[in-house]
């Protein structure tokens, strides 16, 4: 019997495992109601009493053992738990990083910057909280102009001096109040107007303002840097002028390219006769120049305002402008190629 003993002992010695069913199923076995090692203790009284003394030890041996394999692997077993939990499963494949998206409206924001910088215009800024003067007075839109109708607009309550800039005409007069000509300069910006939000309208929306001031600067001039820029910016290469009214612009057009017909959409957006408008140009009316600083009998110049919405619609085939501001992901995460 002792010797069966010492087998069971050699047995727990070499038991080893990495599965706590495994390690249940061993400790039942040993240790158990019903397991070895109770058999060994009842069959203590039935071994002849020279022999007690030793077999106590083995068994008592066999015990220790087995208690002792039990409680290691047991603690094996619970630290590695906690490291699972604190590193997670250091097997599993890696999260993918979340990257966000531009905004449609600064892709082409940053679009319309670079074509124009590549024939040498830079970019200039202003206050979206205006003044009266750089909103409509120096653009030749004095006090109870009819044309200020045209862009209703959003006054501080208190002082009918401030407003939110109707158009980003305004950055024009500031750029020619503090710099001298030759001038060659794109504003972007957000504009604010008190209209009716539709899925053509918003009462928030962008502008791009483009200005070149220099000497002996022509209409032609004016029409070959938008025909440039429509190549550039919609691979469109036909565009026609139609004269038009601005206060700070004379003569004044309206920009319209040739989108074509080919879809079911070209006839949509473009009303069925293939061409479409995208802002409005002209000749700076001599008194903005004067207003300004500037000498217009050495100076002439163009300028040209459109509209950011407009083109990101166009460009990215949208047919509601809301979508701009919702800042739903799903409507975002769209723009994620481009950059
Ligand atoms: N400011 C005009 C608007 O918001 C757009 C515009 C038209 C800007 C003609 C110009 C221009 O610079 O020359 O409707």
């Amino acid at each position: 019997m002792i010797d069966k003993i010492k087998e069971y002992i050699g047995e727990a010695n070499a038991f080893q495992t990495q599965n706590k069913e495994e390690l249940e199923a061993f400790r039942i076995r040993f240790l158990g109601k019903k397991g070895i090692l109770n058999d060994f203790f009842a069959a203590f009284k039935t071994v002849p009493n020279e022999q007690k003394k030793e077999f106590g030890q083995v068994v008592n041996l066999l015990k220790n053992t087995a208690e002792g394999k039990v409680k290691d692997i047991q603690d094996f077993l619970e630290g590695q738990e906690v490291s699972v939990g604190f590193y997670g499963d250091l097997s599993r494949p890696g999260e993918p990083l979340k990257i966000g998206s531009r905004h449609p409206i600064s892709l082409v924001k940053n679009q319309i910057i670079d074509i124009f910088s590549t024939i040498g215009f830079n970019v200039s800024e202003g206050p979206e909280i205006e003044d009266d003067w750089h909103n409509f007075t120096a653009l030749n839109l004095p006090e109870y102009h009819p044309a200020r109708d045209m862009q209703d607009t959003f006054f501080i309550q208190t002082n009918p001096d401030i407003l939110l800039r109707t158009h980003t005409s305004s950055v024009q007069v500031r750029y020619m109040e503090n710099n001298k000509p030759p001038i060659r300069t794109i504003s972007p910006g957000r504009v604010f107007r008190n209209e009716a939000v539709s899925s053509r309208s918003h009462c928030i929306f962008h502008q791009v303002e483009g200005l070149y001031i220099d000497k002996d600067v022509s209409f032609a001039d004016l029409k070959q840097t938008l025909l440039y820029f429509t190549k550039e910016m919609f691979g469109k290469s036909k565009i026609r002028l139609r004269p038009s009214y601005f206060p700070f612009t004379e003569p004044s057009a309206e920009v319209d390219i040739y989108w074509g017909l080919k879809t079911e959409t070209d006839y949509r957006i473009t009303k069925g006769t293939g061409w479409l408008e995208i802002g409005g140009c002209g000749m700076v009316d001599p008194n903005v120049l004067k207003n300004c600083g500037i000498n217009s009998d050495e100076f002439t110049g163009f300028a040209f305002g459109m509209g950011i919405e407009r083109i990101a619609m166009l460009l990215y085939q949208i047919g509601d402008i809301r979508m701009f501001y919702e800042n739903d992901v799903r409507f975002l995460e769209q723009f994620k190629s481009s950059f």
